[in-house]
This record gives C-alpha cells, sequence and structure tokens, in this order.
C-alpha cells in the first residue's frame, strides 16, 4: 500500500538532515491570534496602508502605536499551541532546522523554538527612529510612541511594514534555509507576501522535498510535492507522532 501523504510528510523529515520551516499567521490562529486575510482577518476590518506602512506611522504616530498595542493586549491573552509545540520538537530531532516566521507575536519562542527567524519582525521589542537602538519593551501601555532611552527620538514596533525592505541579514539566512534544505514545510501562510512566499519556490527549485499545511490551498500548493489541508494544531503533531 502506498504511503498517505500525512505519512509521506513524515518519511521524508524523519530521514532529512536539514530542515527549514516557513510559518505565517495561519499556524497562530488556533492560539486565538487573528490572521490578516480570510474571514475575521484583521486586513478585513482595517486598511494596511492607514496602519502598517512607513506613511501611516509618519501622519499619525499614536494611532498606529495603539493598534500594536492593542494587538500585544490581544496576544498576550494567547499561549502557544500544539503546532508551535511540534515545530519546537521537530527542531531537537533535525541536525540543521530553520524556523522561518512571519509572525510577530513571539509564540515560537515561547514554545521553545531556540531560533526563530523573525522576518517581519516582534511585536513584544520597539526599535528607534533615528538611532536605530533595539529594545524589548512589554510595557507599560503608554498611549503614544516614547522617547528612546539612548537619543530621545520617537520610538516604532520593530515589525516590517509594507513599503519597507526586510533587515537584509535575516532575509539572507531564510534563503539560503530555504535553498539548501532537503524538506521544507510551509505551514499557516496565505503565500501572497513577498519575498516570504518566494521561499518554497526557492527549495523546490534547489530540489527539496516541499510539504504545505494549509486549511486551503494557497499559489504554493500546485508546486508543493504534499498538500496537507486541515489545521496546523492538528496536523503538525500527527506528523511528529509519525516521525
Ligand atoms: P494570512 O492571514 O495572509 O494567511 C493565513 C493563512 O493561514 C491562510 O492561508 C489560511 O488559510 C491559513 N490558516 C488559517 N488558520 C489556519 C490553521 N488553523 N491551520 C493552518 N492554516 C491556517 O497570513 P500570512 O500568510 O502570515 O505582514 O500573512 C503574511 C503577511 O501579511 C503577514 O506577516 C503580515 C501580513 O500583511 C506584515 O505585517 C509585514
Amino acid at each position: 500500500m502506498s504511503p498517505t501523504p500525512l505519512q509521506q510528510a513524515a518519511q521524508r523529515l524523519a530521514s532529512a538532515n536539514r530542515v527549514a520551516v516557513l510559518t505565517g499567521a495561519g499556524v497562530s490562529a488556533e492560539s486565538g491570534v487573528p490572521t490578516f486575510r480570510g474571514p475575521g482577518g484583521l486586513w478585513e476590518n482595517h486598511r494596511p496602508e492607514e496602519l502598517a506602512t512607513p506613511g501611516a506611522f509618519q501622519k499619525d504616530p499614536a494611532l498606529v502605536w495603539r493598534w500594536y498595542l492593542w494587538r500585544r493586549g490581544l496576544i498576550a491573552q494567547c499561549q502557544p499551541n500544539p503546532g508551535h509545540l511540534a515545530l519546537a520538537d521537530l527542531e531537537k530531532r533535525v541536525g540543521e532546522f530553520s524556523l522561518i516566521t512571519q509572525n510577530v507575536d513571539g509564540l515560537h519562542r515561547l514554545a521553545g523554538s531556540s531560533d526563530p527567524l523573525e522576518i517581519h519582525g516582534n511585536l513584544w521589542w520597539v526599535r528607534c527612529t533615528s538611532c536605530g537602538a533595539l529594545y524589548e519593551e512589554r510595557g507599560p501601555d503608554l498611549p503614544a510612541p516614547p522617547p528612546c532611552k539612548e537619543c530621545g527620538a520617537m520610538l516604532r514596533p520593530h515589525v516590517v511594514w509594507f513599503g519597507e525592505s526586510l533587515d537584509p541579514e535575516l532575509l539572507d539566512q531564510a534563503w539560503r534555509a530555504a535553498a539548501t534544505c532537503e524538506v521544507m514545510l510551509v505551514a499557516g501562510t496565505s503565500a501572497v507576501v513577498q519575498p516570504a512566499a518566494g521561499l518554497a519556490s526557492v527549495a523546490k527549485q534547489a530540489g527539496a522535498f516541499v510539504i504545505e499545511v494549509n486549511l486551503e490551498p494557497t499559489p504554493n500548493s500546485a508546486e508543493v510535492d504534499v498538500s496537507l489541508m486541515g489545521k496546523a494544531g492538528e496536523i503538525l503533531p500527527e506528523i511528529m507522532a509519525l516521525l
């Protein structure tokens, strides 16, 4: 009998020495963190250009700051789910493991992943708009961006906004992980925001076996080797149980 797609995914992961994982908002959905697209997604009720662009922050820093505080408030109530935990577990079983995430919620770290490449930043960090100083800032919840402790200029959330480039070093690490892995697992992303959306193709073209986990088909689905439809918080532990 030929293996099921789930068994195929597990077999490939079990025998791989180099694994790259790319996650998106869908992996945190079962923790209660809203996704961006789809029913109930953040972009259903909010316009990205009014909240998540450098222009929006320049025009109304306090509005943008408050939106991020609101999201922090939501995320503060959330715990890692079995999908995050499965990925932290996978890391322990693979020689060379890279976890690339578009999520800014910090839940992979909370779940025990050691060094996720947070290519879109982290909501719990702030960055100076002038000197670039970077620090973790979990509160108090100020109504407007506070001044930098180093130089007094305005702080901003340490996240990537539309129209901004990703940290070149992180992007380079993500690209190298995709281009050199034997297996790539892509979970819970709509795969529409570049450059992250292109990582599955990079891996595929370099000869990797690519596994997708999502509730529904994405632009990646046609070219991946195995597409597992369902909840990441269920499918990822199921894969781990077969390793
Ligand atoms: P999206 O909100 O675009 O997509 C979430 C994906 O997760 C969709 O494809 C859903 O079908 C899937 N999904 C939802 N719940 C799931 C579950 N329980 N299990 C598995 N899959 C599930 O989120 P991203 O692809 O992460 O960028 O969005 C990419 C970027 O767009 C974000 O990082 C953010 C946003 O604008 C910035 O802020 C720079």
